[in-house]
């Protein structure tokens, strides 16, 4: 077979094509997005559109997706964001605020945010930057952005989709920073999803207002998982690799992993795919119903670890052989490298990977980690050969010593605490949430941030892998009414020293009645 290299320099050349193409704008203002700790890593989470579309998103359902998100094992493989997307608003009222759908969504939108806190998961919302949404359900920010962004912070959403229909003479630069600005006056940390299918090259600017931008078309029509086109999302994707990293990432779309019409290679290799391209994990086939492999691809601890790894480099092809493609550019924090061997043809095929070819000494010799069928060979030298089944792929990790180190991969029980103080007289509350690292490297104890308000205090305690905030209340001096407080909380990879991805939670507090100071 003949091996043909594939010139690293594609992402440039696309950059410099496209450099002229975007209209002049202003210098966005604010923060590049990376600095407000958000999506340090790729966001992991489910949406609704690939499998359902518009028509049956409520309430019912989307709690049943949470609660087989939590029962799968899929948060605790580290999937966080979950919501619906289209239809959660049909109307504004007559201050111009959106109205929630209460036909679709009975206990209101900020009740929905507070089911899927309180199971240790995040709120994912959607609108659309133009005059509608895509199928015309729902009103668009256009005019409204920060009525809007207020509406969904006080439904305590955590990341948001905005997408780009009905935007026919809106500037993309303009309205998508005017959307990033209004977030930020909302005052919620909130992970901002471009959604303008590559159109105006996001890549080429999003990153300063914004963590991930859509930069392919649809994968799929809802209900209709199609292989050969998600594998044209693949490679528009994989040509942007220069653009991608820690809060800003390319996303080529929710998966479709475990929807049916789906083999298991092709299962498993799409995934593999979404991780060595560093991709938002988000799921979208329907978690109530999935087969037991689906599970055990989408929650391979192992390959979301090279997905999730904090240097967040995104891996492209380095050369093809046949009908195989050999992936790399995926260095890792602990200086191992992440390979993947994706056959695309008809038939099985082998491949080589030559030590050198990988950026590897030829006289080194390694271990290799077969994230699939978890087997580790070595010490290697010189390099190896692997067989790949059609549609299958060899995903590698590749190491100067026999341990594969996962990074942090950070999951909660709760990620909202909600506590009634009932008496005149002064008490002490309290209430904790856990959080775990499912990585293998010993995390420094979280540093919570300043500027909690008075009555709250939090003391970090640390058991093994996980920590546990503890969060003490004490009501002396309150007045009756409703309080909330926002706590965050910074720690560091410690094999690399690089920031972790901002942890926060919500305490919620009632006071029933006003409290004496004594
Ligand atoms: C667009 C987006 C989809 C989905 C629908 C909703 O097509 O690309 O992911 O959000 O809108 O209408």
């Amino acid at each position: 077979m003949k091996k043909i290299l594939v010139i690293p320099l594609g992402a440039l050349l696309v950059s410099t094509f496209f450099l002229s193409r975007p209209q002049a704008q202003e210098p966005a203002p604010i923060v590049h997005a990376a600095d407000d700790g958000l999506a340090l890593t790729p966001p992991m989470g489910w949406y609704p559109w690939n499998v359902f579309g518009e028509e049956p998103q409520n309430e019912r359902l989307i709690k049943e997706i949470v609660d087989a998100l939590v029962a799968s094992g899929m948060r605790d493989a580290g999937y966080a964001y979950v919501g619906p997307d289209e239809g959660i608003c049909f109307s504004r009222g007559a201050d111009g605020r959106l109205t929630p759908n209460l036909e679709r969504y009975p206990s209101g939108l900020r009740a929905l945010g507070d089911y899927i806190h309180a199971r240790g998961l995040k709120y994912a919302l959607y609108t659309d930057a133009g005059t509608r949404t895509c199928s015309t359900a729902m009103p668009g920010t256009k005019d409204h952005e920060l009525e809007d962004m207020r509406s969904f912070a006080e439904w305590r959403s955590d990341y948001i989709k905005i997408d780009w229909c009905n935007a026919e003479g809106l500037d993309i630069v303009r309205t998508y920073t005017t959307l990033h600005d209004a977030q930020h006056a909302a005052g919620r940390p909130v992970v901002h999803s471009l959604c303008s299918w590559g159109e105006g090259f996001p890549w080429l600017w999003a990153a300063r207002i914004g963590h991930m931008w859509r930069t392919t078309a649809d994968i799929c029509a809802p209900g209709r998982a199609d292989w050969a086109r998600a594998m044209r999302m693949v490679f528009a994707n994989e040509r942007l690799s220069a653009h991608a990293g820690p809060g800003h990432w390319n996303d080529p779309d929710m998966m479709i992993v475990g929807m049916p019409g789906l083999s298991d290679a092709q299962n498993r290799s799409l995934f593999s795919l979404w991780c060595m391209m560093a991709s938002p994990l988000i799921a979208g086939n329907d978690l109530r119903s999935m087969t037991m492999a689906a599970v055990e691809t989408l929650t391979n601890l192992e390959a979301i670890g090279i997905d999730q790894d904090p240097l967040g480099l995104q891996g492209r092809i380095l050369w093809t052989d046949g009908n195989i493609g050999i992936w790399g550019g995926k260095r890792l924090f602990d200086g191992s490298q992440a390979v993947l061997v994706f056959n695309q043809g008809r038939y099985p095929a082998d491949a080589r990977i030559d030590w050198q070819d990988i950026g590897i000494d030829p006289k080194a010799a390694c271990y290799v980690r077969n994230l699939w069928t978890r087997q580790t060979q070595g010490p290697l030298t010189g390099g190896l050969s692997v067989g790949v089944a059609p549609d299958d792929v060899a995903f590698l990790h590749i190491s100067a010593s026999d341990v594969f180190p996962l990074p942090p991969i950070i999951t909660a029980d709760s990620y909202r605490v909600s506590l009634r103080a009932e008496n005149r007289a002064p008490r002490i509350l309290t209430g904790a949430v856990t959080v775990t690292n499912r990585g293998s490297a010993e995390l420094p104890v979280w540093t919570v941030r300043a500027g909690l308000p008075a009555w709250l205090s939090v003391k970090v305690v640390k058991n093994g892998r996980s920590q546990t905030f503890v969060n003490t209340i004490t009501t002396a001096g309150l007045k009756k009414g409703f309080y909330h407080a926002l706590v965050r909380a910074d720690n560091v990879e410690p094999v690399s020293g690089l920031p972790m991805s901002s942890l926060y939670y919500v305490l919620d507090l009632e006071v029933v009645r006003d409290v004496s100071r004594k």
